[in-house]
């Protein structure tokens, strides 16, 4: 959460900077700011609002040029968002300026001790804290800024990734992280940090994503010096090739980018596929499972944690697992995981999903299971993200950036990387015959093709959504893999289009939800062939004798439930394990055209972020 863009170098700093932070404005957007230090004076702006109203703000005042800017975005934590308490802080001097991503837990205590000094405050923020402790180290030991910023961050509990700026230092800046995400990009006498690699893809491949309580010194004219924030030793720069491009990251021609990531999908899972899924050859390459198939096969228990539309994906794995491996698979909050002093054997094998990598509390789940001698393995998307490196080993889903708040090709390609884990562990462990086996492979490959066949019923998808823009609350209903699909449905319409909406096994209606249905309700029930159609038609049933409005989710050719429902949105039909990739399509496109006809901003709706680095 919270977005970080700095520049150093030769060329106009400020334009690269607003440029950036329009593309990191997925990890927040409350409030914003900039500085600029034009060689002689350091001039901050800040607004409540998006970067748009920054740029606004930009255009009130004279033109800087300048070749050092350190901006941000906000997610607020401390301090409500407004124009004070958004980033960057100033220290008390005017010396330092500090944009901070993350959370000083034990900032209360440090501001206590700093006003008892005479430093002052104006923000509610944790940051200006932050900023002031580094100046008092400075004042008080006299040391440079890189060892000031080292010396205060070792006082400091919680979680950061920082730029710090001193005036007097014209030439330099100081990077640290500890708990959240930060990219160096190493240009020709330039170099840019932030959040991630996407504000600088366009001037430099070179990266450097600093580890874990690493601090780096960046001088222009010189190389990267990185230090250990614990005992100030060197650690060697590893400088990665980065794969993305301009391309991936901009909106193609699409209204949003979640319409974008929707339309995206046959190719994500089939880039997902590629390499690993050999269907004429029989064969699937995972060489994170063949190196530690031991680990997988001799697991009395495999426990997921994930947050989020991922903790939906991991439900879905509990299903897909446990049929075609028959291991036991537990499906966890991470956020509850983390808390609750969860029993670990050493020989779980705890899967980790997330899309960023990022996410604080499934970090914190994995460390734990980590300690108790648990073999973890990730399944992420962003390459090189903390989840990716602090794992035993994992899979990337090679969805490629996923811009929009609302998670879509990332589900899809999760649930694809789980459908190749449980082919090769059900064909290993024998659950899985070798014809059994053969005919998942071959249907695997065939996915793409159907999301595209989805995708192509868009337009009557949208005339749909034109009769439910105006509803106030919402049902989702489904059974068996079906049911964490209506889970996701769901959380994508209540986040885009702020209609509250509830996700419930189907069976379970009647257990309470029932008693909310009339013909204001409308119930969105996923009713595919394979999977209990006969249950769920029969559910369909009691709705429309309460005169609720029915939206199905039918296989292709479906009559019986057509007869019931108001609209039916059709998807080909698939072996059961496969069908929520399919069916969570024409969910994502509903919401998606509710969400856009109740003048909603999809890609960022109120009060999210995409990357949710705090607890
Ligand atoms: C946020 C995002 C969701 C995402 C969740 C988990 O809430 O808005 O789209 O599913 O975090 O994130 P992760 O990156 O761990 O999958």
């Amino acid at each position: 959460m919270c977005g970080i863009v700095a520049y150093i170098g030769n060329k106009q700093a400020q334009p690269i900077v607003i440029k950036g932070l329009k593309r990191l404005e997925y990890r927040g957007y409350d409030s914003t700011g900039i500085s600029i230090y034009n060689g002689s004076a350091l001039h901050t702006l800040k607004t409540k609002g998006k970067v748009s109203d920054l740029e606004a703000l930009i255009a009130q005042h004279p033109e800087q040029k300048a070749t050092l800017a350190l901006g941000h975005t906000r997610w607020a934590t401390h301090g409500v968002p407004n124009d004070t308490n958004a980033h960057p802080q100033t220290s008390n001097s005017g010396n330092l300026v500090v944009v901070h991503n993350g959370i000083i837990e034990n900032y209360a205590s440090l501001k206590k001790e700093l006003i008892h000094r005479g430093f002052t405050f104006s923000s509610d923020t944790d940051t200006e804290v932050l900023v002031n402790l580094i100046e008092d180290v400075q004042q008080q030991q006299g040391v440079k800024l890189g060892q000031a910023v080292q010396i205060a961050l070792s006082q400091v509990i919680g979680a950061y990734a920082i730029v710090v700026f001193d005036r007097r230092k014209p030439n330099e800046l100081v990077a640290a992280r500890l708990g959240s995400p930060l990219a160096i990009g190493i240009g020709e006498n330039e170099f840019f940090v932030a959040s991630d690699a996407t504000p600088f893809i366009e001037y430099t491949k070179e990266a450097i994503y600093l580890e874990e309580e690493h601090l780096a010194i960046i001088r222009v004219g010189k190389s990267i010096k990185i230090r250990k924030i614990k005992d100030d030793s060197l650690a060697e720069p590893y400088v990665e090739k980065l794969q993305m491009s301009l391309e991936n990251i901009q909106k193609g021609g699409y209204d949003h980018f979640m319409l974008k990531e929707i339309f995206e999908q046959p190719k994500a899972i089939q880039d997902t596929l590629r390499g690993r899924l050999l269907s004429d050859e029989g064969v699937i390459t995972l060489s994170s499972l063949r190196e530690h198939d031991n680990r997988f096969l001799n697991a009395k228990r495999i426990l997921i944690v994930a947050c989020g539309t991922s903790w939906h994906a991991g439900l879905v794995a509990e299903y897909l697992l446990e049929d075609f491996t028959r291991i036991p698979v537990e499906v966890e909050y991470a956020s509850e995981f983390r808390y609750r002093n969860p029993i670990i054997y050493p020989d779980d094998v705890v899967i980790a999903i997330s899309q960023s990598g990022e996410t604080a509390d499934t970090i914190a789940a994995i460390n734990i299971a980590k300690e108790k001698g648990a073999f973890i393995y990730g399944i992420c998307n962003v390459v090189g993200s903390t989840i990716s490196r602090i794992t035993d080993t994992g899979c990337y889903t090679h969805a490629g950036p996923e811009i929009g708040v609302a998670s879509t090709k990332a589900f899809t390609t999760q649930i694809t990387v789980i459908s190749l884990i449980g082919l090769y562990l059900g064909k290993a462990n024998g659950t899985l015959s070798r014809s059994q086996y053969q005919e998942y492979l071959t249907e695997l490959s065939t996915l793409p093709t159907k999301v595209e066949q989805i995708l192509a019923s868009q337009t009557f998808i949208e005339e749909v959504a034109t009769s439910f823009k105006t509803a106030q609350n919402c049902i989702y209903l489904g059974r068996g893999y079906n049911f964490p699909v209506a889970l996701e449905g769901a959380l994508k319409l209540k986040e885009i289009s702020y209609i509250h909406a509830e996700g419930y096994p189907a069976a379970e209606m009647k257990h309470g939800p029932i008693a909310l249905i009339d013909k204001e309700m409308p119930v969105v029930v996923i009713a595919t062939k394979k999977g209990y159609y006969d249950k769920v038609v029969s559910n369909i049933q009691e709705i429309k004798s309460r005169e609720g409005r029915i939206i199905a989710i039918v296989s292709e050719g479906d009559t019986q439930v057509k007869a019931l429902a108001d609209y039916c949105l059709e998807i080909p039909d698939a072996s059961e394990p496969f069908i929520p990739i399919l069916s969570t399509i024409p969910l994502q496109l509903l919401s998606y055209y509710i969400a856009v006809q109740r003048g909603c901003n999809v890609d960022q709706p109120r009060n999210l972020a995409k990357s949710v680095t705090v607890e």
